[in-house]
């Protein structure tokens, strides 16, 4: 056991020296805590890269909370059966609506109220930092991670079920992207990373995309630091940075200048 006082967060107080894969196992709900469920066939892949660094440190802090809701107990039969084939036929398998349903209807009952409900698909809506930081702003999210060739239209349309992409690109199943929607909203929540600014002046935050960043040594294969950086004149450097975050966006996401000119 470590010696680090436990910490308290509202009504219940928790341990610093569990893991984050015991928080996620063994921690009580946490009253008023931002909640990520996740339902999926890999529980064991939670909290993966979100148990790590300032995501980690929040999680074992009891700042936010994950919980992942094995889908296999609320299979069919002996064997848990979780997918069948497509009606209609053709290849691979789809997640039964009488099993993801149970497993819906189960994790709902610790869901906050205004957690939006969403399946990750890549038919969805893109995920983006606007996305972010509306979930950051509510109370959790519930996410369901798809396998094979997707769930059954009527969970979707049932539950009135979000469809959200991480990209236009097809991945295995959903617990890529849960990790990597979750990481970009619990950074956002307030005391997650350690510099409060930092989150503040990234790319996206302010419609643009970061300048660049450089560190010690000033000279490395005889290439410098720009000299306005190393100038002391904050103004000077605030200006520059600001232009060149204009001529990246300019150069490599001019579609993010025109959203600007045309906020929809
Ligand atoms: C092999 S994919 C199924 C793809 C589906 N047959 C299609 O063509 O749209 C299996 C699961 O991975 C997840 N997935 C795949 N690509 C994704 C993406 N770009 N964003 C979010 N989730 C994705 C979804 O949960 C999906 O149900």
């Amino acid at each position: 056991m470590s010696d680090t006082p436990s910490r308290s967060h509202g009504r219940k107080s928790i341990t610093a020296s569990l893991q984050p894969r015991d928080l996620m196992e063994q921690n009580p709900r946490l009253s008023g805590v931002w909640l990520a469920q996740i339902i999926t066939l890999f529980p064991d892949a939670f909290p993966g890269v979100l148990g790590e660094s300032l995501t980690g440190k929040a999680l074992k802090e009891g700042a936010w909370q994950l919980k992942a809701v094995d889908l296999r107990p609320f299979g069919n039969g002996k064997h848990r059966n979780v997918d069948d084939t497509p009606a209609g036929g053709g290849a691979g398998m789809v997640l039964r609506a009488d099993v993801m349903g149970r497993a819906i209807d189960h994790t709902l009952r610790s869901a906050p109220e205004g957690a939006p409900l969403v399946y990750l698909s890549p038919r969805g809506k893109r995920f983006d930092q606007a996305m972010a930081r509306d979930w950051a702003q509510g109370p959790g999210v519930t996410l369901i991670c798809g396998r094979f060739e997707g769930l059954d239209q009527r969970v979707i349309d049932h539950y009135a079920i979000q469809e959200v992409s991480l990209g236009d690109f097809v991945l295995t199943g959903g617990e890529i992207a849960a990790q990597a929607m979750i990481d970009a909203a619990v950074r956002l929540r307030p005391g997650v990373l350690g510099n409060e600014a930092s989150a503040e002046d990234e790319s996206f935050s302010d419609g643009l995309l970061e300048h660049p960043q450089y560190t010690r040594p000033a000279e490395w294969n005889g290439l410098s630091i720009p000299a306005v950086l190393q100038s002391g004149h904050h103004g000077e450097i605030e200006n520059w940075r600001k232009a060149q975050s204009q001529d990246l966006t300019r150069q490599r996401r001019p579609d993010l200048l025109s959203d600007q000119d045309d906020p929809e």
